[in-house]
């Protein structure tokens, strides 16, 4: 293999541009010449691209976002998008690609690689963490850490005026942030996709913390959560337990943001390095990930449908901790 092609698709997280850096760097290692694409897919069906050096990719380490840009494309769903990016591929003479990205991106590029004979592989990055395949997510840790940040200062006002909040984390579908959170800032409660959520034990619990003398709280929801988000459930609460002033806080975008955890920084490292050196191994439709300190290769279709499982351990510690 002598030309590849890089990109970033879907939300954008915290590490993403280290993990471009380890992409690029590799690959200059084994002689390989790499395309960056902007844009994600729609890039690859409009031909956007750029030529990565080494020196291209210098200093972007340690910064936030992605340089090659993000998209959730469309086009690219359609079999027409998908042709025209399948030839774009081919005049540029690009060999094998990189995805770096989530859940959509890799149901995009499984897709892709059941209809044309182009070689993917996927690099976990998006804050959600909700890839079967790898313990952590790239950009995951950071957006714990700007999350925790967060709630410890909602902590100090909440505790001030006697008031409950509801925090809401992203996490359409998943409630990784949610829980991690939750623990790490002492939350009353976390609300989370994957289980089912009652109002009513939720207001139960916050009644019996208000008996143990607690003045203030916090409950962190997921914004996938089945009972609404942070507006609604706080609504919902209200309406039979008016002991507390409440209010809500959505913590929105500002979760993606940020420069990227040593944690991060790491991994994207190890993960960029390691998905040049199995797709030039001749490995196809795979994602790198590592779990257990080991680094390990899962087919694309097992990666996303939400095959990873939320500890449901730590939820309960949250019962026993937050009394
Ligand atoms: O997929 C990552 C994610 O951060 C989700 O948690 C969130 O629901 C979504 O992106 C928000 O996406 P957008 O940038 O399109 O608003």
């Amino acid at each position: 293999m002598k030309k590849i092609g890089v990109f970033t698709s879907g939300g954008d997280s915290p590490g993403m541009n280290a993990c471009i850096r380890a992409v690029v760097r590799t690959a200059v290692y084994h002689a390989v010449e790499v395309i960056g694409v902007n844009r994600g897919y729609n890039g690859l069906i409009e031909g956007d691209f750029v030529e990565l050096k080494s020196h291209s990719v210098a200093n972007i380490l340690q910064r936030g976002g992605t340089i090659l840009k993000s998209a959730r494309s469309e086009e690219f769903k359609t079999k027409e998008g998908r042709k025209k990016a399948f030839s774009t591929i081919k005049s540029a003479g690009i060999e094998g690609i990189i995805a770096i990205g989530g859940d959509g991106t890799f149901t995009g590029a499984n897709e892709f690689n059941s209809e044309f004979d182009i070689p993917f592989i996927g690099i976990p990055g998006t804050i959600d963490n909700d890839l079967f395949g790898t313990d952590n997510t790239i950009g995951y840790d950071t957006a714990l850490n700007t999350v925790i940040d967060a709630v410890d200062k909602i902590r100090d006002t909440a505790s001030s005026h006697n008031r409950l909040f509801f925090v809401e984390v992203m996490g359409k579908d998943a409630g990784f942030i949610a829980l991690r959170s939750g623990i790490a800032t002492g939350a009353e409660a976390i609300l989370v996709p994957e289980t089912k959520t009652y109002i009513n034990e939720l207001i139960h619990k916050l009644e019996q913390g208000r008996r143990k003398s607690k003045t203030s709280g916090i409950v962190i929801v997921a914004e996938g959560d089945d009972a609404g988000g942070a507006f609604e459930v706080a609504k919902k609460v209200k309406e039979k337990f008016d002991y507390y002033d409440t209010r809500v806080v959505v913590l929105g975008h500002v979760q993606r943001g940020g420069s990227p955890s040593a944690k991060d920084r790491v991994l994207a490292s190890q993960l960029g390095n390691a998905a040049v050196e199995k797709l030039l191994d001749g490995e196809v439709n795979k994602m790198v990930g590592i779990v257990n300190n080991q680094l390990v290769l899962t087919p694309f279709e097992k990666a996303i449908k939400h095959n990873k499982e939320l500890n449901t351990n730590l939820l309960k510690l949250v019962e026993v901790l937050s009394i």
